[in-house]
């Protein structure tokens, strides 16, 4: 491979430096190509834009494979656990029975959050929607924390460890009072004798003074869900955290900034947005070809939620994974979902179609999740919030990276298009 790419412009040549990853992706390195030329590049919601390296995740959207910290996703999402590969992608590698010991125990010990965020949730209108009180509150985590703004994870390595221990500990007590608040109900506070992932569910859906009984496949199809959510490397959210922690912001500030990002429905808010979507089409007499049409319709905005992916233009390995996993999920429980049978005529429909053939538009992650999510008793306007719960380590390792590396802050550049130097006229003369 050349070492350079060579760039002409305005009768001169220009050798910029070109970069190869280990699994063979190229870069042309432009960081001194202002300097050198006077240019800048211009990539509206880059898509062909690296704005950082990283050992991360590696993901090739035309083969569909999806790797963390170099494990195959299909092999992680059946043999791991979540807590596993938050270890892995914020640490690097696998821990060992000691190592994974001390991380999980010192999670299970920062469960409960403090009494004074506990009142912050009465000051939000009873229907809040969930990922907008838990932005809010990942954000109050930094106020109530504050002595670990701007903290590095190499120099301040203990007090950065804690901000992430906590935040893995917190969230799911902060997200599973968001639930029961919105419904009005007394919170159930961590009990740390369960796992992880069971202690989010106890704290989801135990009834005071009724036992609560753990069902080892909704157990089971969580934690599998949380690990397909764990990393993606530079998507909207990932992006976004690191970019406003690259101002050197607290940890909690840049993960609220994620699951804002998160929220929308271009991005995590795709699977309440596919649910609904399939609710309508049901409540509309089945028709799928209707709807397929309207897709198609550049006059209408209908768009097919979970489908599509800026990268994967193949197949979503995580969506693979999640059809599986949903019709076991549905036959274990002994659950009949109608909106599967429109997901999956949706899906083949879709499919068949030359419209979406042509631009490979494909199910993503978000098609079928929300089906297993609805199967697990999980209401609809939390479904976002399990994907943050579950893109929490990756956010983390994410930001974790850009820090140890002193990665500049981000500040892109633009090309002006407005008006030029024009005279300011007094307002009674306009
Ligand atoms: N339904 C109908 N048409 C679509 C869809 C869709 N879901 N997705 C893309 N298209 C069409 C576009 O209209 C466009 O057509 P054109 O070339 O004739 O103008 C073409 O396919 C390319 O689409 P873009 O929007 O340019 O693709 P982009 O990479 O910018 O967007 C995105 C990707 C946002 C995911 C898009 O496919 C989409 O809106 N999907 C639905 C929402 C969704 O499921 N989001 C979740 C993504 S996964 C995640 O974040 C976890």
């Amino acid at each position: 491979m050349s070492q350079f790419a060579e760039l002409t412009l305005e009768g001169k040549t220009y050798q910029l430096p070109v970069l190869e990853g280990t699994e063979g992706e190229k870069a042309i390195d432009i960081n001194k190509l202002r300097d050198l030329t006077g240019y800048i590049t211009l990539d509206s919601g880059y898509k062909n834009t690296g704005a950082t390296k990283s050992a991360i995740t590696f993901l090739d959207g035309e083969l569909g494979i999806l790797h963390y910290r170099g494990y195959p996703i299909e092999e992680l999402a059946e043999k791991s656990t979540f807590l596993e590969v938050a270890y892995l992608l914020i640490y690097g590698d696998l821990p060992n029975k000691e190592e994974f010991f001390d991380f999980e125990n010192n999670i299970k010990r920062r469960t409960m959050v403090n009494e004074d965020i506990h009142k912050i949730y009465d000051g939000f209108p009873v229907n809040a929607h969930p990922m907008g009180v838990m932005s809010a509150l990942a954000s109050a985590l930094a106020v109530f924390y504050p002595g670990s703004i701007s903290a590095h994870p190499k120099k301040d390595y203990d007090v950065v460890d804690l901000q992430i221990k906590r935040l893995l500990a917190k969230m799911p007590t902060l997200a599973a009072w968001a639930y029961k608040n919105s419904q009005g109900h007394p919170v159930n506070y961590p009990k740390n004798k369960y796992s992880y992932i069971e202690n989010f569910l106890y704290m989801m859906f135990a009834v005071p003074a009724e036992d609560y009984e753990q069902v080892p496949e909704v157990v089971d199809a969580l934690d599998k869900l949380l690990i397909l959510h764990a990393d993606h490397e530079q998507n909207c959210s990932t992006s976004t955290v690191r970019l406003v922690g690259s101002s050197h912001v607290s940890l909690y500030s840049a993960v609220s900034a994620g699951i804002s990002s998160l929220w929308g429905p271009l991005h995590g808010g795709a699977n309440q947005e596919v649910i609904e979507m399939l609710e309508r089409i049901k409540d509309d007499g089945g028709n799928v070809d209707k709807y397929v049409a309207k897709a198609k319709d550049k006059n209408d905005d209908f768009r097919l939620m979970g489908f599509g992916h800026r990268v994967y233009k193949n197949f979503d390995p995580r969506a693979k994974i999640i059809k599986k996993a949903c019709d076991n999920v549905l036959s274990k429980l002994g659950v009949h979902d109608p909106m599967l049978d429109i997901a999956k005529k949706l899906e083949e429909a879709a499919l068949t179609d030359d419209y979406f053939v042509e631009r490979k538009l494909y199910p993503n992650v978000d098609f079928y999740s929300g089906i297993i999510y609805r199967a697990l008793g999980i209401p609809t306007n939390m479904f976002t919030v399990m994907f943050a719960l579950g893109r929490l380590p990756g956010w983390i390792a994410q930001w974790k990276e850009m820090r140890e590396e002193d990665q500049p802050i981000g500040r892109p550049r633009q090309i002006y298009t407005g008006a030029v130097n024009r005279a300011y006229v007094p307002m009674e003369q306009r």
